[in-house]
């Protein structure tokens, strides 16, 4: 039983294929990020236009790859939303096409449920198996949520949200962050790998106080509160210094970047990751003592941060993160979401529209 996945919400053009649910035989993700890392984050526009380029040759790919043809395929499953709707009508409209034309179902999946999806994958593949009801907190460049993942039947997975962010998504946070001390798209991996060049301690940032639901995030504190840095810093002809380098071409090492960024700056980046993960943690760790949870779940593409994992390997619940090339957006995840669905018969028409906010829960 082979099902296609097909992922273009934001800047990766992703073809999967997975065998029997469990099976991965091929993993395609193309990257837009020589189309975008100049502007300092993703243009929708250009999005679009570079999904359009690349859905054919990266479905044929992983059809390739999985030693398959279309005419072997049981279903395409495709991710709704949530998303930019540009780049969502490009999968979904191809993804529609080829189900259409092979006669086979059409799922439509949502992308945070694939990204945790990525988890549960990855552990049937161990051949092991997650211990529900799960803590899991989704962090990537759109989204920042904790959910309880429960699943009172084979294959009905259900889940209910605890809290999320109420400004900039983890992964936006260090996006922003990026972007203001004069680095390229995304920052996220630049800050990770910078991280431990600092001392963390030498700066003091705020972690954010919340009125209302504790389980709730916010970064847009944090931002400012490096911003005000930054000013009172006197920061801007290093700046500069770094945005020029990133403009001429993307820096392969880390070298010609540590040159251009003093002491004192490397202390804010890494006080900077320090806090997110700090937030982050505390969160999780208070959802996790009020709730019946069994294990903890950590995904999306901000899951890949190497502070993130060292320091949430400390919380006593059973921890799991996907590998480091399914943390951030990929298809693997979305015909793994998909699978349930496809035992339940749980099949969409050519109808359904993108929608750009759909929600888990
Ligand atoms: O899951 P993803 O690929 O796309 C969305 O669904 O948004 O996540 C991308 C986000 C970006 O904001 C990127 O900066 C962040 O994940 N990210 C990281 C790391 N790798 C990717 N953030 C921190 N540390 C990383 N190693
Ligand atoms: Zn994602």
């Amino acid at each position: 039983m082979y099902i296609l996945g097909i992922e273009s919400s934001c800047d990766e053009t992703a073809a999967a294929v997975i065998e029997d649910g469990e099976h991965l035989r091929s993993n395609v993700v193309a990257s837009q990020l020589k189309t975008h890392y100049k502007y300092g984050g993703v243009v929708p526009e250009l999005a679009s236009r570079e999904h359009l380029r690349a859905i054919v040759p990266v479905v044929r790919q992983a059809l390739g790859e999985a030693g398959l043809n279309y005419r072997d395929l049981d279903a395409v499953a495709v991710t709704q939303g949530p998303g930019l709707v540009g780049s969502l009508l490009v999968g979904l409209t191809f993804a529609k096409g080829l189900a259409l034309s092979l006669d086979i179902p059409l799922i439509a999946v949502n992308h945070i449920e694939g990204h945790i999806h990525a988890v549960f994958l990855e552990e049937k593949q161990r051949g092991g198996e997650i211990e529900l009801p799960a803590l899991a907190l989704v962090v990537s460049g759109g989204h920042s949520h904790l959910f309880v993942v429960e699943c009172p039947e084979e294959g009905d997975y259900r889940y209910r949200l605890l809290g999320k962010t109420r400004d900039d998504a983890a992964g936006e946070a260090f996006d922003k962050v990026a972007k203001l001390l004069g680095f390229g798209y995304p920052g996220g991996p630049l800050i990770d790998k910078m991280a431990p060049y600092g001392d963390a301690s030498k700066v003091k940032l705020p972690l954010s106080r919340m009125k209302g639901n504790q389980l709730d995030l916010s970064f847009s504190g944090l931002k400012t509160a490096v911003l005000r840095y930054v000013r009172a810093a006197d920061m801007e002809d290093e700046i500069l210094e770094r945005r020029k380098l990133f403009v001429e071409g993307h820096p392969t090492s880390l070298e010609p970047i540590l040159e251009v960024t003093p002491q004192p700056t490397r202390d804010l980046i890494a006080a900077f990751q320090s806090t997110v993960i700090k937030e982050l943690l505390r969160r999780a760790t208070k959802a996790a003592d009020g709730h019946d949870v069994r294990s903890l779940i950590v995904s999306g593409g901000v899951a890949a941060n190497s502070g993130l994992r060292k320091e949430f390997a400390k919380t006593p619940l059973p921890l799991y993160f996907p590998s480091l090339s399914l943390s951030t957006d990929n298809a693997a995840m979305i015909a793994a979401a998909a699978y349930p669905a496809f035992l339940r018969g749980d099949f969409v028409s050519d109808e359904i529209m993108a929608k750009p906010a759909l929600a888990l829960a």
